[in-house]
């Protein structure tokens, strides 16, 4: 039986991959399935919690009993996360937002012209949600989390994130063949502000789930 000690909480979870617009037709993606991010928001409903789910591109089915916000671009996630997050609780950070965008948006299909190299694509800097929730705190004591995805010196690049990012948790998961991106599966390290460490074993992305809102539940107070 799930304990529902996240009842008459708020939470605010991201989940899939931000798309970047070039043209009409096509952008710059990412990975993310949204599977961990889902998985977040089915179990924190399961404890009780009001839930708001702002997802990217995912094409999941909607979980029951969650409000469902979507959004394209990282521009968009930032727009809704400011929106939401002044009444949440909890924030969770579970979407992997494209850091960068095309400078320019072409309204109509860029062509191939015969002869001519193709036009380099600049970029320039998205925000970064996660560091501006973080350091705003639209709510007070509101306890704020972040992913990470890792593929080197996962722990040494996580600690580094944490304390740059300013969140109170951080989820870090290296980029693996059957963990992480895509998987029903993922293994993680959780690491906290306080300098907690808790390895969570390879196993469905719900049981992280567990421990993150576990891990949450106990800084509410
Ligand atoms: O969706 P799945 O297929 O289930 O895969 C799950 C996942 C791998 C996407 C997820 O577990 C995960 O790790 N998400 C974060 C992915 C990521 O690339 O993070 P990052 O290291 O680029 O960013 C760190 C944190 O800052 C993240 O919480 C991210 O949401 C946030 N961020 C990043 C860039 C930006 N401009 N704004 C942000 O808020």
């Amino acid at each position: 039986v799930t304990e529902p000690d996240l009842a008459g909480r708020h939470v605010v979870v991201t989940a899939g991959g931000t798309r970047e617009p070039l043209d009409p037709v096509r952008f710059l993606g990412n990975r993310s399935s949204g599977k961990q991010g889902y998985a977040l928001a089915r179990t924190a409903a399961a404890r009780g919690a009001r839930v708001t789910l702002i997802e990217a591109g995912t094409g999941l089915p909607d979980p029951a009993g969650v409000d469902i916000v979507r959004i394209g671009t990282a521009v968009q996630l930032r727009e809704a996360v400011l929106k939401a997050a002044p009444d949440a609780d909890v924030v969770v950070m579970a979407a992997a937002v494209a850091d960068f965008r095309p400078r320019t948006y072409a309204s109509g299909k860029i062509k191939k012209k015969d002869g001519q190299e193709p036009e380099p694509i600049v970029l320039v800097r998205n925000p970064d949600i996660l560091a501006e929730i973080s350091a705003d705190r639209p709510r007070p004591g509101q306890v704020v989390v972040g992913f990470a995805a890792e593929t080197d010196d996962v722990l040494a690049n996580g600690r580094a994130k944490l304390a740059r990012k300013g969140c109170d948790l951080l989820v870090v998961n290296e980029v693996g063949e059957r963990k992480t991106f895509g998987s029903e599966e993922n293994e993680a390290v959780v690491l906290g502000a306080d300098g907690s460490e808790t390895p969570v074993p390879y196993g469905p992305k719900e049981a992280l789930a567990e421990t993150v809102w576990d891990l949450v539940a106990s800084r509410l107070g």
